[in-house]
């Protein structure tokens, strides 16, 4: 058969198996394979055109072109649809979405925080969860005996090593290997051997912060702190400082913010008050700052400490301090933003 002649059949052909290839009866792949492929029909032609005499290659030519086109055209420009003709695919299902999960309110506390203290200048690190008796009491002017040490129900894993019971501890870390000016943040989990109810848990998130410098007051301390409430709580909110101890601060303090009377739950978490403890802060003691071999002439500094938990169960009206850590996905879906 001349070569004009199987061009022409191929053509034909090719119009037949486009035709059962719309209707789903034959699959793009091996028409794909058929004309285009290595070893196709295309390709044939071009083996015997090298041996056509020469004065009818251009218009042979030509016509080999123009087929291997017009085939291209109609197999490559249709792929998409066609392939998934092939399969029968229903195109307007919808499609199938995975679960990303969400970030736990805990985090999301823990970020929100860290971003408001960060515009003012204070940068996060993080200390270990396992620590020892001088980091966690020791240098924190909490000596062996001391009754303050009865606050915090300690799980110690051996004489020496304990898990910390608060986040303090970093405060002698981080000074132990820098020196002033200091401002820090440390978020993290603490552990205290107390009973699980709905209020307690064995461990919990406090985030800690230091600030030493060479002329730092309690009223530095109190605007940063100020500031603080009202970037997370909102222009409005109300607060106070009370008098309170710590042993690692002289003079020490509370902060509570004004939650008010509105419903029965107020009643409850204020005892009535109206006011909500949220934090224990004061001047850094001067026997902290000799634990680090700082000049206690020269620095001063102020630190505060604030529970996590506390915080997301008000803003997001949790109720039962144990949903926080059961990693239940019906409860922690309610966080995606
Ligand atoms: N570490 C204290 C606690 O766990 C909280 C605290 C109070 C931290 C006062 C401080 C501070 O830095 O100045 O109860």
């Amino acid at each position: 058969m001349s070569l004009s002649k199987q061009i022409e059949k191929i053509k034909c052909e090719f119009d037949i198996d486009f035709e059962l290839l719309k209707s789903n009866k034959l699959n793009l792949l091996e028409l794909k394979n058929k004309y285009l492929g290595r070893k196709g029909l295309i390709n044939n032609l071009y083996l015997s055109f090298g041996k056509i005499p020469k004065e009818e290659k251009p218009k042979i030519g030509l016509k080999i072109n123009e087929l291997k086109h017009n085939i291209t055209t109609k197999l490559i420009d249709n792929v998409d649809i066609k392939e998934d003709n092939n399969l029968n695919y229903d195109l307007t299902l919808p499609g199938k979405s995975f679960d990303v999960g969400s970030i736990h309110p805990i985090t999301l506390i823990i970020d929100e925080i860290k971003s408001i203290f960060n515009r003012i200048g204070f940068s996060s690190i993080y200390g270990s969860e396992v620590d020892t008796d001088y980091y966690n009491f020791e240098a924190l002017n909490i000596p062996e005996h001391h009754p303050a040490r009865d606050m915090q129900d300690t799980f110690y894993i051996d004489k020496e090593t304990l898990l910390r019971t608060h986040t303090s501890g970093s405060q002698i870390h981080y000074m132990n290997k820098n020196k002033p000016p200091i401002k820090i943040l440390s978020p993290g989990r603490v552990y205290r051997n107390e009973d699980i109810s709905v209020r307690s848990y064995c461990l919990f998130h406090q985030i800690e912060g230091l600030y030493v410098d060479e002329n730092v007051s309690f009223s530095d301390l109190k605007g940063t702190l100020e500031y603080f409430a009202k970037e997370f709580f909102g222009n409005n909110i109300k607060t106070r400082f009370r008098p309170s101890y710590f042993p690692f601060t002289e003079p020490s303090a509370e902060m509570d913010v004004y939650w008010g009377l509105n419903s029965e739950s107020d009643y409850r978490i204020t005892k009535g008050t109206g006011w909500l403890e949220i934090l224990g802060c004061g001047m850094v003691d001067p026997e902290v700052f000799k634990a680090v071999n700082y000049d206690i002439n020269k620095v001063k500094g102020f630190a505060f400490g604030l529970g996590i938990e506390r915080i997301a169960m008000l803003k997001y009206g949790i109720d039962d301090i144990r949903l926080l850590y059961e990693g239940d996905v019906r409860f922690l879906r309610q966080f995606k933003k």
